[in-house]
């Protein structure tokens, strides 16, 4: 495998005057129902690399997907809120484009002077994007003279504009690729400072399954909420009642305790809960053990349980956290992961958040990724980094 943390990167390359880059972002952020932006942190967090570019006098063709479009045009699925903001960013024009390949898009970009910017249409409306397609690719670098991978929320993806195109073109990371490969390639090494929590939310059991496994014999603690809790409960043979669980994954969360239990990862359960009827802001909510569940449904860790996860937090040294405790959507089921949220900022080890759910919790709770070490742009690719895979956007810029 690939060593990923030895990565080709942009910083080396001294003369990017005149020079077109393609720069792959992971600009997909939410919209709202208005199509409006809601939240621009992974805009932001690709403004360093896309500044330097100007700076140093290239012209900067940026592409990115949008959702999931699935290889045709959606037009809801059009960059132009994106390039908005992006422009409101950047504090200078942003020539968005309404295809990304093409006659019309080379001469459009041949008019461009150095340290312009432009932004392609959504790369996903192309089919060739997700099959990799040889011929895709070459017609994208066709764009370019120099390739940079700065989108580490699809480093997993073997698509073109992540993968493919760089056979291409000579390719380099962005430096916020190199910034999550900094602060989670420790981790994956062994490099970090123990004891090591790892907390564990949200509903499914597929997306965690490999980063538990990697690391069943080497962190200290996971703590487990969230609709997966639920799951290792029903395996322990709780009545969860009507609470979202996936009973297909009881063996593989039996596996995972048996696993533990001959080594040294503690796996803490919730000890009480907070359930309800129904899911909603208004609804009756009672905070009950998990033994008295009856035929109600769990929406959040309870009160005791928040505090078992403080205190393992307080006593780690580091603590890396993926998906949400309760349900995020709603306030009144918020209160599990805001509780063990402020833990964690208080806490003065290394705190890293990753997935899109959390950062929503995060943000929701009020807190900022400065109140962290690191909060990663990726939800998927995160986890598949910290399962210890080889991921075909990091593979083709490694030296
Ligand atoms: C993400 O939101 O995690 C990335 O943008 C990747 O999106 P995808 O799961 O649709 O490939």
């Amino acid at each position: 495998m690939a060593d990923q943390k030895k990565l080709r990167s942009i910083s080396d390359v001294n003369d990017l005057e005149g020079k077109r880059v393609l720069l792959r972002c992971d600009l997909n952020v939410p919209l709202s129902d208005s199509l409006e932006v809601v939240d621009d942190t992974r805009i932001v967090e690709s403004l360093d690399t896309i500044n330097y570019l100007i700076a140093a006098g290239a012209i900067v063709i940026i592409v990115t997907h949008l959702g999931r479009p699935g290889g045709k045009v959606v037009e809801e699925l059009r960059l132009g809120p994106v390039a908005k903001v992006l422009e409101a960013r950047l504090k200078r024009d942003v020539l968005k484009l309404d295809e990304a390949i093409g006659v019309e898009v080379e001469a459009a970009l041949g008019g461009l002077k150095p340290g312009s910017v432009a932004l392609l249409e959504n790369i996903r409306f192309y089919s060739g994007e997700e099959s990799n397609d040889s011929s895709f690719s070459a017609e994208l670098a066709r764009l370019a003279d120099i390739f940079v991978s700065d989108g580490f929320g699809v480093v997993h993806r073997e698509h073109s504009s992540v993968h493919g195109v760089a056979s291409y073109l000579p390719a380099y990371s962005g430096f916020l690729i190199d910034k999550e490969v900094r602060a989670l390639s420790p981790i994956v090494e062994g490099k970090y400072r123990s004891p090591l929590a790892m907390i564990f939310g949200g509903a499914k059991m597929d997306t965690k399954i490999g980063v538990m496994k990697n690391f069943v014999g080497v962190a200290d603690t996971f703590l487990v909420g969230g609709a997966l809790a639920n799951t290792f409960l029903a395996a322990k043979g709780v009545n969860v009642g009507r609470s979202l669980y996936e009973p297909n994954e009881v063996a593989t969360a039996i596996k995972i305790m048996e696993a533990c239990e001959g080594s040294k990862t503690k796996i803490i359960l919730p000890v009480d809960v907070v359930v309800a009827d129904s899911l909603g802001e208004d609804v009756g909510t009672d905070c009950v053990g998990v033994e008295e569940v009856g035929d109600r449904q769990i929406f959040d860790i309870g009160l005791n349980t928040a505090e078992n996860f403080k205190s393992i937090v307080s006593s780690s040294q580091t603590v890396i956290w993926n998906g949400p405790l309760g349900v995020n959507k709603y306030e009144i089921f918020r209160k599990g992961s805001d509780f063990v949220l402020n833990s964690l900022v208080e806490f003065e080890g290394v705190s890293i958040l990753g997935g899109g759910d959390t950062i929503d919790c995060m943000k929701a709770a009020g807190f900022e990724s400065s109140d962290f070490t690191h909060v990663s742009t990726g939800g998927g690719a995160c986890l598949e980094y910290l399962s210890g895979l080889e991921l075909p956007g990091l593979k083709v810029l490694c030296r």
